[in-house]
């Protein structure tokens, strides 16, 4: 079938179309109705119907492949490699989910993992599902305040850790920090169980609180599946947005089983018994859904990877494509532009012929990386384009459908189940091919997407629904050429992508605000050839004489968010440019550091804090 029709279909016969779909997956009790719209811009997919996300990614394969491969842990930090069938893989979880339940968490709760990429976060998270513990994943790069915060959004029974992990062969301790942040939050969960790797020689158990994983495992477990309606909240995953405060994006299980379902066999044609490397991490969404989730829901191996694309040496993707006869490949485009840098014979000395597609997502691809790997790999390489918020790709070639033709730094169509249209960010209309407009869905959003804000229906609405009335809107610009292809240019709001990691420039902002001697300050996301984004900071010290230095302010980021969003720079200023009611003029100074026009400065209320911008800048 031509894809155009495909999609149109989608849209036209919302419902026959997803009960097509629905099918892809395992329902312990059927659904009785498709969508349930009754509630814009809510949308209920599968309203009835019973299952569960661990009963379709471990369970429902061992009838037909108990004895393949589902997991394999590949670590160039530990240099350990581990692998689980699917048989010793439902094991694994089963005794995770026992010792959850003797742990008291119950259908519901609210389990934070906060764990390097080893195999126990996997089995600690599918665990989740099975009981029905709404899991909600904070990635290991973030710090002590960021992971309080989250704690006392999702305010949860328990806390799943490990001693650390390893990051370019230096050890990354974790405990220390899940101390401080419990210390912090105001919520803190009553246990935390703590897995022991054997990386933190003075590591210390807080009694009655802290459980040795290893001491409270057993032997064996039978915990069956629970069965949740399909509406039922899977997982809380904190994603960044205009505000300091992250979002937590909830989403449900039957409606992400299916969504994920489909996506293995047309998007990323993954057959059963295939494997699937995806590079990122679980701490992220494309973590969730494509390291763990849809490769296990569609009965492949999927490689979970703990190291970077550089050590031993940039040819270890590779090795590990060729070892494992990796069909599909997930990554991100800074990790492309990383592995460009060195020469293609570490690509080349590999069979690859396993390798059917190279997927990336995440930021922009440019247009020369783009034709680089293709050139590389002799393979398609597909851009394609999504959030947090969807879960799964929103624009993409479909070749599972139909084999469309690539363009080169474009993540081609939208994605069946997705009505987009870009409109003029002003007037809300619909904008001519060519011209820049936001990227928006028009509602209901398909089965997979965010169902709602955790604890916070009317956040929901306010963020995404408003910009545009009842339209959900990205959040990112992009155009249409002649022919229907798309290209992202970009956010239009504070979020930014530094190597394919999301910040908010605000939360950012709230980061440096935190040392003693910052008055205020604006960050603003600069290019760079390598990261994409990088973030830039400008303050304004309270007390100058003091000699506040750059290196404490990157400090204390560090210490709030996180090593990842440390600034590139700290320029010291004496005001900000702001408008007459009192904006910071962001994109002003994000024009100035990337050497572009300021754009219109008419509501400036004082020219001179531009001029000490440029002056700083040079
Ligand atoms: O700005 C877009 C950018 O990444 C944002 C979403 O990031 P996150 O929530 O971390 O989810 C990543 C899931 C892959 C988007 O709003 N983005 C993502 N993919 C692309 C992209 N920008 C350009 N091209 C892409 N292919």
């Amino acid at each position: 079938m031509k894809y155009q029709e495909f999609h149109r279909r989608s849209l036209q016969d919302r419902e026959g179309f997803w009960a097509g779909e629905a099918k892809l997956v395992e329902w312990h009790k059927p659904f009785k109705q498709v969508l349930d719209y009754s509630k814009p811009p809510f949308a209920k997919w599968f309203v009835g119907g019973e299952t569960n996300l661990c009963h379709n990614a471990v369970d429902r394969h061992l009838a037909k492949r108990a004895d393949q491969k589902a997991l394999v842990w590949i670590s160039t930090e530990v240099n350990e490699e581990k692998s689980f069938t699917y048989k010793e893989l439902h094991l694994e979880v089963n005794r995770v989910a026992a010792m959850m339940r003797s742990l008291g968490v119950k259908r519901g709760d609210r389990v934070i993992v906060y764990m390097p990429m080893i195999p126990e976060a996997v089995f600690a998270i599918l665990a989740c599902a099975r009981i029905g513990a709404v899991h909600s994943v904070v990635f290991g790069g973030f710090a002590a305040a960021s992971l309080a915060a989250r704690i006392d959004d999702a305010k949860p029974s328990l806390m799943i850790t490990a001693d650390g992990g390893s990051r370019m062969g230096k050890v990354v301790l974790y405990k220390a920090l899940v101390d401080e942040s419990l210390r912090l939050a105001q919520h803190p969960p009553k246990k935390v169980l703590l897995f022991n790797r054997g990386l933190d020689p003075s590591l210390s158990f807080v009694k009655g609180r802290d459980v040795d994983w290893n001491e409270a495992k057993p032997k064996r477990a039978s915990v069956p599946c629970e069965w949740l309606e399909s509406s039922t909240p899977s997982y809380i995953l904190y994603t960044s947005g205009t505000t300091g405060h992250p979002k937590g994006v909830q989403r449900d299980v039957g409606g992400y089983c299916v969504a994920l379902a489909s996506s293995m066999k047309r998007i990323f044609c993954g057959e059963p018994g295939e494997t699937m490397f995806t590079t990122s991490d679980i701490g992220w969404v494309v973590g969730h859904s494509y390291i763990i989730y849809a490769p296990l829901i569609a009965g492949m191996t999927t490689i979970l990877y703990e190291g970077v694309p550089i050590r031993p040496d940039a040819g270890i993707w590779w090795k590990i494509v060729e070892d494992h006869k990796v069909a599909v490949m997930f990554s991100a485009p800074t990790a492309i532009r990383v592995l460009k840098k060195h020469d293609v014979s570490f690509l080349r000395k590999h069979d690859l012929s396993s390798l059917k597609h190279l997927y990336l997502a995440g930021e922009p691809l440019d247009e020369p990386t783009h034709t680089w790997i293709t050139q590389a790999l002799g393979r398609p390489v597909i851009d394609h384009y999504w959030q947090t918020e969807t879960g799964w790709p929103l624009l993409s070639a479909v070749p599972g459908v139909e084999r469309t033709p690539l363009k080169m730094g474009s993540p081609s169509f939208p994605v069946y189940g997705y009505d987009v249209h870009l409109l003029h960010e002003r007037t809300g209309k619909p904008v001519a091919d060519g011209e820049k407009g936001v990227v928006t869905i028009t509602p209901p959003l398909p089965p997979g997407c965010m169902t709602t804000v955790w604890g916070d229906d009317e956040r929901f609405v306010r963020t995404y629904f408003k910009d545009f009335k009842n339209i959900y809107s990205t959040f990112d610009w992009g155009i249409r050429d002649k022919d229907g292809y798309y290209f992202i240019l970009g956010r239009t709001d504070d979020v930014i992508n530094v190597a394919g990691h999301r910040l908010g420039t605000r939360e950012i902002e709230e980061a440096v605000s935190m040392h003693s001697n910052v008055a205020e300050c604006a960050v603003v996301g600069v290019v760079d050839s390598l990261k994409g984004q990088m973030p830039l900071a400008f303050a304004v010290l309270k007390d100058a004489s003091k000699g506040t230095s750059q290196q404490e302010i990157m400090e204390t980021v560090d210490k709030q968010l996180g090593a990842i969003a440390r600034p590139k720079a700290v320029h010291f200023v004496t005001l900000l440019p702001k408008t007459r009611s009192g904006k910071t003029l962001r994109r002003s100074i994000q024009a100035l550091a990337e050497g572009r026009d300021p754009g219109d400065l008419t509501t400036i209320e004082d020219p001179t804090a531009l001029e000490q911008i440029r002056k700083a800048l040079q």
